[in-house]
């Protein structure tokens, strides 16, 4: 039997492993203009964190989480997605005692949700998301979106759409909950078992289910942002005001909902306009969720964040076209001749290493020829060219391999003259 990767995993090789971490960093810089701070949490949790945080009538709870029982007979979960745990560790480590408020937040890790695969969606899939939490201040709803659409554009994408929503507060969607029970009661039977749940649980669900979506009563559901009550509108008017104000274009859906239950007012999603974009466009996603905090045991806390996956987010560069500057090039290569040049070159490269300068040399015997090809293969800037006659002077004959210029350096002088070099100064 020969063993794979499981289906809706991914290895990540040489070649595209440094895309991921030209992403990685430039988000973490981005983050650091909005000055957000690095979390990273546990990769499990106990399963009773996203039950609770979540929800309990979401596709993720109900189907799609990888749990098992350990050793210690608990319920652990894998996480599938950030929020639960960064508000589980918020509240655990005591963060909202710090008289810096709101506490800005931003994470990045693979999460676990058992999905059935398909381009842009994977078994084990790399978020990137950011939290803000103590403020429920409109500006900060605008800050995380804003945000949101920087982490495209700054890698040059174009073909985006921000969508926006409001779920309202607690009375808002109770009169909207209210609706939906009266609205789809009477289709009861023609929708699917889980709706005939979520009906009773939380109604609200029913309107993001994949298997009833085309069923006619959808279309004509009422919609939140007729339910919202004054206090609901003023918030999110303030929200789309400060996004106008930024030169933000976004869309009103009210038929935006999310997968997880835990948000109120302002919910959004980014999409991918390019053309040649897989199937799913939806890009990243997130929202307000006040009240979170409190149910995962803290004190009343509002919230909001959002996350996007890194696959997605690779997809529309691709779709788009856009190269990243992704540098695969090495500063020198070490060209030996013969025994005493090899056993010399380990101790230089060993020296020029620690200078900050990346070298490699050949570890599998091969002549010049080869060496020299090798080289040029692994896109070296340099190369350092050893012998008998270069160890006898303690010189290296260093090589510029796009100008072809050649220069004896003296051992002693080589770390400061391939600096200068590399910085352009020769
Ligand atoms: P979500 O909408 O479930 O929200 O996921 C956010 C993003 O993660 C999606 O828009 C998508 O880019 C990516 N994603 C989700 N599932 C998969 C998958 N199976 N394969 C690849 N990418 C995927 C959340 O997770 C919330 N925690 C976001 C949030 C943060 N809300 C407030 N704060």
């Amino acid at each position: 039997m020969s063993l794979k990767a499981p289906r809706g995993t991914q290895d990540l090789l040489p070649g595209v492993s440094e895309k991921w971490q030209y992403i990685e960093n430039a988000l973490t810089e981005l983050c650091t203009n909005y000055h957000y701070k690095e979390i990273r949490t546990p990769i499990f949790e106990h399963t009773e964190l996203f039950q609770r945080g979540v929800g309990d009538t979401t596709d993720i709870v109900q189907r799609e989480m990888y749990t098992f029982t350990d050793r210690g007979d608990r319920s652990i979960t894998l996480r599938p997605e950030g929020t639960a745990s960064v508000v589980r560790a918020f509240v655990e480590n005591k963060l909202f005692g710090s008289p810096n408020q709101p506490t800005k937040l931003f994470y990045v890790g693979p999460m676990f949700r058992y999905e059935r695969p398909q381009q842009g969606r994977m078994r084990q899939f790399v978020q990137f998301g950011v939290e803000a939490l103590g403020s429920a201040d409109p500006a900060i709803d605008a800050e995380v979106l804003a945000l949101a659409m920087n982490c495209y554009q700054s890698f040059g994408l174009k073909s985006l759409k921000l969508v926006v929503n409001s779920l309202g507060d607690k009375e808002s969607r109770e009169n909207h909950r209210d609706a939906l029970i009266g609205h789809f009661t009477p289709h009861k039977d023609e929708l699917c078992d889980d709706c005939k749940v979520r009906l009773e649980k939380n109604p609200l669900r029913v309107l993001d289910c994949k298997k009833d979506r085309n069923h006619p009563a959808m279309e004509t559901a009422p919609s939140i942002l007729d339910f919202l009550n004054e206090e609901s509108k003023n918030y999110f008017e303030s929200v789309q005001q400060h996004l106008t104000n930024m030169g933000i274009p976004f869309v009103v859906d009210p038929n935006l909902v999310r997968g997880l239950d835990y948000y109120n007012h302002t919910a959004f999603e980014i999409m991918s306009n390019a053309d040649g974009f897989g199937a799913i466009t939806t890009l990243s996603g997130g929202g307000r969720y006040n009240g979170l905090v409190e149910e995962l045991g803290g004190p009343e806390t509002p919230g909001i964040g959002f996350a996007l996956s890194v696959e997605r987010l690779l997809m529309a560069i691709d779709a788009e076209g856009i190269e990243l500057p992704v540098d695969e090039s090495l500063d020198c290569y070490i060209i030996t001749m013969g025994e005493k040049a090899n056993q010399k070159a380990v101790s230089l490269q060993y020296k020029l290493r620690q200078a900050g300068i990346q070298v490699d040399k050949d570890y599998l015997n091969k002549k010049p020829k080869g060496q020299w090809k090798a080289a040029d293969r692994l896109q070296a800037k340099f190369a350092i060219v050893l012998g008998d006659d270069e160890l006898q002077r303690s010189i290296a004959s260093v090589k510029n391999l796009s100008t072809g210029e050649q220069e004896e350096v003296d051992f002693a002088d080589l770390e400061i003259y391939l600096k200068s070099a590399l910085q352009g100064g020769k």
